[in-house]
């Protein structure tokens, strides 16, 4: 069976770890490599997270370095209080041995991009300034890319970091911006679906039971990550924002999409959010969602963790 190729782009944070493991697990998904930007923690800590999360799972990919800030604006301080000080939870800082690709992010994902031209679906799920970087480095990228499937946004519903924005587009919303106007096939799964899709301390429970090492992992980190969305939530439960995305190229019959032209909002009241506009090529927009597939999904992979690599 071949596999579907893909590069995650990822800011690590708890969530991100969990749809990386997701992938990295996952039978038919072959992780080409991680790109590493900003947003939950500092970049040199997604960094640092993303390498020892490859070693964790034995893979032996490139983990290649985005960028520190975004395009424009000021950086907004990292999401400690939802993904811990180091990005897993109140875990102390990983110490991987594996280096970084020399490379930076967006040379590493043009060149790999281009030696699988056609193969690669890209799915960011942090900010998405690499992804505009990509695009001013090598404007004729749009023809290499599979697709992308991006974590981000919230359409018809309320944000997460205000009433309009999501954190990924809010964190960057000139490079969002940007990569809404390419011409390129794009898979949107944001808040409208995401935030319907929980679980709780006793499937991780359940995932540590039969995954020792990573599932064991996954269950320390996941505990900090409930205890936020209980404080805005009151709720024992998390949201699986990242894994969404990794679920929905494994098995998009879990989802339902609307095609609309999307822009986001880059100064004022409202910057950061994702609004329709004329005159562009269609996101497909993930508007409804069979949250309990997902969640089924991503805990039945999330259990193979310590055995299928
Ligand atoms: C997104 O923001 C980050 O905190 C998460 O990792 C996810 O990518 C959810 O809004
Ligand atoms: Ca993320």
């Amino acid at each position: 069976m071949e596999r579907q190729k893909i590069i995650i782009d990822t800011d690590p944070g708890i969530d991100d770890a969990m749809a990386i493991h997701y992938a990295f697990a996952h039978p038919r998904l072959e992780v080409m490599g991680l790109t590493t930007i900003f947003g939950n923690v500092f970049v040199e800590q997604a960094t640092r997270n993303a390498l020892f999360l490859t070693e964790q799972a034995k893979q032996h990919i490139p983990v290649s370095e985005g960028a520190k800030h975004p395009l424009r604006m000021p950086p907004n301080p990292p999401s400690h209080y939802v993904h811990g000080h180091e990005g897993f939870g109140t875990l102390p800082a990983p110490k991987p041995t594996r280096k970084p690709d020399p490379r930076p992010a967006h040379v590493f994902l043009s060149e790999t991009l281009r030696a699988h031209s056609g193969e690669i679906i890209l799915c960011p799920v942090g900010p998405l300034t690499n992804i505009a970087k990509l695009l001013e480095y090598d404007a004729e990228i749009i023809h290499h890319v599979k697709k992308l499937v991006i974590m981000g946004g919230a359409v018809d519903c309320a944000g997460n970091v205000t009433a309009h924005a999501e954190a990924n587009i809010w964190n960057d919303p000139d490079a969002a911006e940007a990569v809404f106007a390419a011409d390129w096939q794009i898979e949107l799964i944001g808040l409208d679906v995401t935030s319907h899709i929980t679980c709780n301390a006793e499937d991780f429970r359940q995932v540590a039971s039969a995954a020792p090492v990573i599932g064991g992992f996954l269950e320390k980190i996941t505990a900090f990550y409930i205890n936020f969305y209980h404080s805005i939530m009151s709720r024992h439960v998390c949201l699986l924002h990242d894994p969404a995305a990794l679920v929905s190229v494994t098995d998009p019959s879990a989802f339902e999409y609307e095609d609309i032209p999307l822009g986001v909002i880059t100064q004022g009241e409202e910057i950061g959010a994702t609004r329709p506009v004329d005159h562009r090529r269609a996101v497909r927009v993930a508007k409804f969602v069979d949250a309990e597939m997902v969640r089924k999904k991503f805990l039945d992979i999330c259990g193979q963790c310590d055995t299928i690599n």
